[in-house]
């Protein structure tokens, strides 16, 4: 049996097979969408300028499947640019095949071409994201993924009466890949967004937003399921409602504790869904959300505000704004972290590796290589352990599977070569990088921690850095320099948050653990689009367990060639 049934933007289309008797559990369906990648003309700010959409919608439609399901999402190319999109979050097991980061786990679909991404959804459920994953071309192909719990399983809270996305992001009023171009010329940043936006949505702190500001209606008494995704290219935001406090459930699609806030902070990357209740005096009120910066670094600081309408209040009404932590505001930021903590119910287990076998010490900087045709002779660079990654001409997932020599290594130190004061003062001088594509073999089902140390070379900053195909557990993090004798001491391995993006503190450093149970490569990157392309980035290789089932699938057949 199957139910065909149109969506509102005509090419998007969504089929339900019950294939329940075949392969699948009883409530498995298959799942199936068309993401046309084309250009459109969209004005925001009073500035129109044509840009890459999925099925001409901005942002792109919402992926809604039930945790089981199989998700079958044909990707055709329209666009001028090699595209290829990335479900972020999703731990695609033994399939890096559909992951989607190009020259990762597969070449670029060209124009012309398609590709079906083929997943499914499990042990997971929440909310994801998916993005385009080459150039800058996120910045506006992107959208939500709700993972539904299985039929008749429940939130561990109390059911909302309905649920809203807004999905944060940035504007810029010319057309960005020419911007990023220029800069990279000059081995300078480009210059940061005009805006940021909830929905698409700059809201009516900017100019022509009349039909540009998000509007979300409520009913008083009720209870909301708010899904917030940070799709800004480099900003962490802080996001609050006027009025209302948020109780945190969920963040990158695993449960946590509860806890009530009158704010948040979301990094590029991150998911959070949060209940609201509608318990104030029927009004409006502004939601907002604006950058989070504790670093002396160039950003676009203006707030973005969307409206909370209770059911019959005339628009004529000014809605009243929040209270946003402050700009720099490091306290609540390191206080609303420490309060996130997986649910660890016996149901929703926090399964942190306890004895680790394998222990990894990143260095994340920033640094300037020789560039005789730039402005200053240099350009700006990011590395990991002082390597600078430089992507490949094919897919590593490819190479790694077919065994192709000479497109890789996988020398990437577990540690740095030199030890030095990381969080002291700026330092100035030796700023080069060593460049390479070279990945850290991790044997099968080994347990890993890795820390990852920001430094201040040229200057300390905050990292949001997330990894493909797996979550981790953030056991623990600190300010100044990790200390190895003392600092493990303090770590959570009860309860720690499980995710797939971490912030590393300005000027500190953050621990992970994860189980290498997923083979494959698997990219891992700081989460600003800025420090990626300057090189922010290594892969990891997971080798094959010892059975076909612990082995890398093979590759579909429409996997785009390089
Ligand atoms: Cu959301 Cu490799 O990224």
């Amino acid at each position: 049996m199957a139910i065909h049934f149109s969506w509102h933007q005509g090419s998007l289309f969504l089929v339900f097979c019950f294939l329940g008797f075949l392969s699948f559990p009883a409530d498995a369906a298959v799942k199936k969408y068309q993401f046309d990648i084309q250009v459109k003309n969209v004005s925001r700010l009073c500035h129109a300028k044509p840009i890459v959409t999925v099925n001409g919608m901005f942002p792109g439609p919402t992926i809604y499947v039930r945790e089981g399901d199989k998700v079958l999402v044909n990707v055709t190319n329209y666009a001028q640019y090699n595209v290829s999109i990335h479900w972020h979050g999703l731990k695609q097991f033994r399939n890096g095949w559909a992951d989607g980061p190009a020259y990762i786990t597969q070449c670029p679909i060209k124009t012309g071409h398609s590709y079906t991404y083929n997943f499914q959804v499990m042990g997971q459920r929440g909310t994801l994201w998916w993005h385009a994953h080459i150039l800058w071309l996120r910045a506006t192909v992107y959208g939500a993924i709700v993972i539904m719990p299985k039929e008749g399983t429940p939130f561990p809270f109390p059911q909302p009466y309905s649920e809203a996305n807004i999905v944060l992001g940035e504007w810029w009023n010319s057309d960005i890949e020419t911007m990023v171009n220029q800069a990279n010329k000059l081995g300078l940043p480009p210059p940061t967004s005009d805006a940021h936006t909830i929905n698409g949505k700059p809201g009516p702190l900017f100019p022509c937003s009349e039909k540009h500001t998000f509007a979300m209606e409520v009913e008083s008494g009720k209870t909301y399921l708010l899904r917030i995704v940070n799709a800004a290219l480099n900003d962490e935001l802080f996001f609050a409602i006027a009025g209302h406090n948020m109780t945190v459930v969920e963040i990158d699609a695993v449960y946590t504790k509860p806890f009530t806030t009158q704010a948040l902070l979301i990094a590029p990357g991150q998911t959070t869904n949060v209940l609201i209740k509608a318990d104030r005096s029927p009004s409006r009120y502004f939601m907002a959300a604006r950058p989070f910066i504790d670093a002396p670094i160039p950003v676009d600081n203006k707030t973005v505000t969307a409206i909370l309408q209770y059911k019959g209040i005339p628009n004529t009404i000014l809605p009243t704004l929040p209270q946003l932590p402050a700009p720099n505001d490091t306290n609540f930021a390191l206080s609303y972290n420490s309060k996130l903590k997986s649910l660890n119910t016996p149901q929703f287990p926090a399964n942190v590796p306890l004895q680790v076998d394998r222990h990894l010490f990143y260095t994340i900087s920033l640094g300037q290589n020789p560039c005789p045709s730039c402005q200053n002779g240099t350009q700006l660079t990011a590395s990991l352990n002082n390597i600078t990654f430089v992507m490949p001409k094919v897919g590593l997932l490819q190479a790694h599977y077919s065994n192709i020599n000479g497109v890789f290594r996988t020398d990437f130190p577990d540690r740095p070569f030199a030890q030095f004061n990381y969080t002291g003062a700026p330092l100035t001088a030796n700023l080069g990088t060593s460049l390479g594509t070279r990945l850290s073999k991790l044997a099968f089902n080994s347990t890993i921690e890795l820390v990852l140390q920001d430094t201040n070379l040229l200057t300390v900053e905050s990292h949001p850095f997330h990894l493909h195909g797996y979550n981790f557990f953030v056991v623990g993090t600190g300010i100044g320099n990790f200390d190895p004798k003392k600092d493990p001491a303090k770590f959570n391995l009860i309860d720690p948050p499980e995710r797939n993006t971490v912030g590393v503190p300005t000027g500190g450093w953050t621990a992970i653990r994860f189980r290498a149970d997923n083979p494959g490569v698997w990219f891992m990157h700081c989460h600003l689009e800025l420090h990626t392309m300057w090189g922010l980035k290594m892969a990891f290789v997971v080798e094959n367990g010892k059975s076909p089932e612990e082995s890398v699938l093979p590759p579909p057949e429409d996997l785009p060639p390089c």
